[in-house]
């Protein structure tokens, strides 16, 4: 994992565990929360995740990104809508992906029913597998779509390629963005 990101669990700011929502206090509806759960190996998913937050931060919705190994059930439960972010590796979910959805999915299970959720997979070549996989999952746990999936092909296809820093190009992170602001407006609007 490049040494830039932050591993703090309130990566965006504004979003903490910390202080109290000062609109709990004055009675003004609460914020809703938009999680973004990640992991990437080599940089790419992690810019689409950062490109979904960056869309969906219009100050409407909280938002929170998190690395897949830090995140757990507790942060699915006290979310409102998720945003899912990961490479396909091996024709599969990546594995500490999975190992998120692993640990979490019988302790959500029952607990999460209609939640909104959007899908954005990084793929070397193909990224199909990925999308099946996760979108089962989240189908098992009564979420919503509430965007078409989206892979982003890094045409990383030899060993150099693959193990090389991946740099995602600008119409890609707009379209993670727009996600992250499509996802948020629902959220926001009380669409989801
Ligand atoms: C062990 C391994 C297996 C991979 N298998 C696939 C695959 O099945 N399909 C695919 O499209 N890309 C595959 N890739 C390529 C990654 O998806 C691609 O490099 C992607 O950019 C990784 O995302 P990251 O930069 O966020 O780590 C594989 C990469 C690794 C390291």
């Amino acid at each position: 994992m490049p040494a830039d990101f932050p591993s703090s669990r309130a990566a965006i700011a504004g979003c903490g565990d910390a202080a109290p929502d000062a609109r709990v206090r004055t009675g003004v509806p609460r914020l809703k929360t938009l999680l973004i759960v990640f992991h990437s190996r080599t940089g790419g998913a992690r810019q689409m995740a950062e490109a979904a937050a960056h869309g969906a931060s219009t100050g409407d919705v909280n938002v929170r990104l998190l690395r897949a190994a830090d995140a757990g059930a507790d942060d699915l439960l006290q979310a409102d809508g998720y945003i899912f972010v990961m490479p396909e590796n091996l024709a599969a979910i990546a594995g500490v992906m999975k190992d998120f959805f692993d640990r979490t999915y019988y302790a959500a299970l029952e607990r999460i029913n209609g939640r909104a959720y959007a899908l954005l997979v990084c793929a070397g070549s193909d990224g199909t597998n990925a999308v099946r996989q996760t979108e089962r999952i989240c189908t098992g746990w009564r979420l919503r779509r509430a965007a078409e999936s989206l892979i982003v092909c890094t045409h990383a296809q030899t060993p150099e390629k693959i193990l090389a820093a991946k740099s995602i190009g600008e119409e890609d992170l707009q379209r993670c963005a727009d996600t992250g602001a499509a996802l948020a407006a629902g959220l926001a609007l009380g669409v989801f």
